[in-house]
Parts: structure tokens; C-alpha cells; sequence
């Protein structure tokens, strides 16, 4: 694929360069297009090794090849890393005062913005209303990590790391010729309580492949998050929902993107979120994968005296998704976070007790607590929900009711949250 990579004037363009590393070593043709500013942090002789391309960073050279128009038409995906506050406020205007903010102006392509910047400049309502300009256009923005920034303060401004947005990319260029994909949105309900808000919901289970034909999954069926995507969108939500795993029919007036591991699921949520307001993570996402997936199914052994033998499976932890959405929200209002907990209850220790510290370690504004068994809400019909919140405001109970009926009584406190 052809990907352009613009670098933009921050202390972070030196991981541009192990971002490079990474489309090229995945067979990628990478031109990279730094501004001036980047110049002086990441010099042209850098960017055209690892390239293996003439770099430039203005539209007066190769004039004869018209790069200024070139580059954006034939590009399959467009990033920008790091995205610096004025990188973005030139792109939301549509300024076009060097070759990488003409070829963001010629790109038909996906683009992708990973900005990096001091949290007060992040947070800052021209830096946030330049953010939307660019989303609301089509773009999609993964929202800085939080951390340590250039001098010894912490905070959100972190570029995040190279490998999260070789992901986002991979899945962007996996998904934009989907009829599926995010051009697909179709018009919400204007009448509804929920009209003018954009919701983004996950659902299913995901799936950690061990071999081409084993994986280790759960029991969700995706019904409840199902639910909550087809209430949303009936009550006007603008809705975005990031399937695992399910063989439901999508629900009417809803944009659907599949995914299959935890790690697709969490390029999928950093790719929308910035574009949601509120964000409802019913999905049952496996904190573990395997370490190794053999490329080849995995044989039985018959080696004499070796019949019984069984392989043993190293596992790695996988991100917390939820975890990082909140920390990547910092003091910011929006998007609410709404996660799900799934419950059996320990020997002392209560489902609502469990739910409780979780809502504490995840930190988001409401906590589902759902009972869960072979045969108990994974896959039924109906659910029992406690719906936990923050601040020492008394919980809501619903249920047993369909998931449907659960689905409206968390959009109902949702969206006493957005307000
Ligand atoms: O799909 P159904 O059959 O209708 O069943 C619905 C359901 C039981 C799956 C659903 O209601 C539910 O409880 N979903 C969350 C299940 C779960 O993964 O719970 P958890 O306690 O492991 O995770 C807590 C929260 O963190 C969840 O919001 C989960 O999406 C999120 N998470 C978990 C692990 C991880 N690595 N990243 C995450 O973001």
C-alpha cells in the first residue's frame, strides 16, 4: 500500500521514525512528508534512509512531478504523527502552505491523526474544536496517551506508541473499502432524547487465535451490547457499534465494524473514539492472548511414549481498553464511559462488592454489573443489572427484564451523565 506519513514539529518525530520502520517492514511504501518545523527536530537524511524515498517538505521541488496534488491521489492512507496543535488547526482551516497540508487537501484516502502536544495545549478549546472539525470530516483521531511529556510533567499530550498507531492504521486500510465502513453512517431519528449525540458501543467477544482454527473465546453473544446500539439509534443517537464475534443481524439505523481479537477491538475503539460522546464497553474482551500463534495447526503428538503429552500455552496480558480510554480522557467531560462487569460472584466477596472495586480500578463514570454463569446472561435473553456510579450517587437496579428493557434503563442514567 502506499502511505504517506507526515511529520509535524514536535519533540515526538523521532518515533515517526520507528512508525516508518514499521509500514516498511510490513511490506508498505512509505513517502514521508515532514513540515520544516520537523526538520529541526528529525533531519531529511533520516527520513529518506528509512524510506528509501527523496523527502521534501515544501511544494517548490520536483515541481515537474506536481507532488503537491501527486502524493494525496495516490496515497491508500495518510497519518500524521505527531499531529501538533498548529498542525491541526492549519489542516481543520484547510490551509495549503506546504506539501503535507496540500496533500491532506488532495487525500481521498483514510486519514489518521496521532497528536502530541502539552496537555494544556490538548485540552485547549481551539485545539478541541479543531479536533471535531477534523472528525466530523471524515478523519479519525486517536487521542494522546498519558504520561510523560517533554520536560517532567505528566499528563495527556503523549504521542502514542508507535505499534498503537501502526493498528489504528492496519485497520483503517483494512476497513475503508468496506460497505461497512465508517462512509456508511445512516441518518439518525431528529425527534429522540438522544438526537445530536454520537454513541459508540461494543459488543461480543473477542477472540485470541492460537492456531488458523482455535482461538480462546468467551460466552458473550453480543445480544446485550446489540441492544443497547439499537435503543441508542431509536432514540436519534448518532451510533457506531464494533462488533466481536456475532451472529446477529446489525441492528437498524447503525454503523457496524467487525473486529475479532483485542487488539482489533482496541484500534478499532482508539480509531471512533474521538468522535463519540458517550462510549458503552459491553464487549467481553479477553485480558489474555496466547503468546505465539503457530502458523500451522497445532498436531497432537505420537511419538512413542510421548502419547499423553499436552502442550502447555503461554499466555501475554492484553490492554485494558477501558482503562485507557479513561486515562486518555483525563479531566475532560466527554466521552461519558460507560463499562460492563461480568460477575460470578467469589466465595465472600459479593458480585455488587466485585463490581464496586472495578468501578474504582477503571475509573469510569458508570459500571454495569451484570451476574454471569454457563447459563446466565451470556447468551439469554434476559439480564439483571446493577448500574454503579461514581461519586456516591445510589446504584440502579433493573431487572430481570429482556436486554432490550436493561439496554433503555443504562441509556436512561447515561444520559443524565451527558447532561
Ligand atoms: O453478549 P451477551 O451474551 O448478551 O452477554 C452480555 C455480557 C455479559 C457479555 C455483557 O453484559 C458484559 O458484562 N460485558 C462485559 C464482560 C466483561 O468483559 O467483563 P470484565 O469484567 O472482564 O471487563 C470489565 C470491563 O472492562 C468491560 O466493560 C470490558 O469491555 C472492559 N475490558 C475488559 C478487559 C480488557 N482487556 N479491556 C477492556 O476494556
Amino acid at each position: 500500500m502506499n502511505i504517506v506519513l507526515g511529520v509535524g514539529g514536535g519533540i515526538a518525530a523521532y518515533k515517526a521514525a520507528l512508525l516508518l520502520r514499521l509500514f516498511t517492514e510490513n511490506g508498505h511504501s512509505v513517502t514521508v512528508i515532514p513540515t520544516a518545523a520537523a526538520l529541526r527536530f528529525v533531519g531529511e537524511p533520516t527520513w529518506s534512509a528509512l524510506s528509501g524515498k527523496p523527502v521534501h517538505s515544501d511544494v517548490w521541488t520536483a515541481v515537474e512531478q506536481v507532488p503537491h496534488v501527486r502524493l494525496g491521489q495516490q496515497a491508500d492512507l495518510l497519518v500524521i504523527a505527531p499531529a501538533t496543535a498548529d498542525l491541526l488547526a492549519r489542516a481543520a482551516a484547510g490551509l495549503a502552505d506546504d506539501l503535507l497540508t496540500n496533500t491532506l487537501l488532495t487525500a481521498r484516502c483514510p486519514v489518521v491523526f496521532a497528536p502530541a502536544m502539552h496537555t494544556e495545549m490538548w485540552e485547549h478549546p481551539a485545539t478541541q474544536a479543531n479536533v471535531e472539525t477534523l472528525i466530523a470530516r471524515g478523519a479519525h483521531v486517536i487521542p494522546p496517551a498519558s504520561g510523560r511529556l517533554t520536560g517532567a510533567d505528566t499528563g495527556p499530550g503523549r504521542l502514542p506508541e508507535p505499534e498503537t498507531i501502526y493498528e489504528v492504521c492496519r485497520h483503517q486500510l483494512e476497513h475503508s473499502g468496506s460497505p461497512r465502513g465508517p462512509q456508511a453512517a445512516p441518518r439518525p431519528d431528529p425527534e429522540g432524547d438522544y438526537s445530536g449525540w454520537r454513541v459508540l458501543v461494543t459488543a461480543g467477544g473477542t477472540r485470541e487465535p492460537l492456531d488458523p482454527v482455535r482461538f480462546l473465546g468467551n460466552r458473550s453473544s453480543g445480544k446485550q451490547g446489540y441492544a443497547v446500539a439499537a435503543r441508542a439509534a431509536a432514540r436519534g443517537a448518532q451510533v457506531r457499534l464494533i462488533s466481536a464475534n456475532v451472529a446477529l443481524p446489525d441492528p437498524p439505523g447503525v454503523q457496524v465494524e467487525t473486529v475479532e481479537t483485542a487488539l482489533e477491538l482496541q484500534a478499532a475503539v482508539q480509531a471512533a473514539v474521538g468522535w463519540a460522546d458517550l462510549v458503552v464497553m459491553a464487549a467481553a474482551v479477553a485480558d489474555y492472548r496466547p503468546a505465539t500463534y503457530a502458523q500451522s495447526k497445532m498436531k497432537k503428538s505420537h511419538a512413542p511414549g510421548h502419547e499423553d503429552a499436552a502442550p502447555t500455552i503461554d499466555l501475554v496480558r492484553n490492554p485494558d481498553i477501558l482503562a485507557g480510554l479513561v486515562t486518555a480522557r483525563g479531566t475532560a467531560a466527554t466521552p461519558v464511559i460507560v463499562g460492563f462487569a461480568a460477575e460470578t460472584g467469589e466465595p465472600g466477596t459479593s458480585v455488587l462488592q466485585l463490581g464496586a472495586e472495578k468501578l474504582a480500578r477503571k475509573g469510569c463514570d458508570l459500571l454495569v454489573v451484570n451476574e454471569v454463569g454457563v447459563d446466565k446472561t451470556f447468551g439469554q435473553d434476559e439480564n439483571t443489572v446493577h448500574i454503579l456510579r461514581r461519586n456516591g450517587q445510589p446504584q440502579v437496579d433493573a431487572g430481570p427484564a429482556g436486554k432490550e428493557d436493561i439496554a433503555q434503563t443504562i441509556l436512561d442514567v447515561a444520559r443524565t451523565v451527558l447532561g
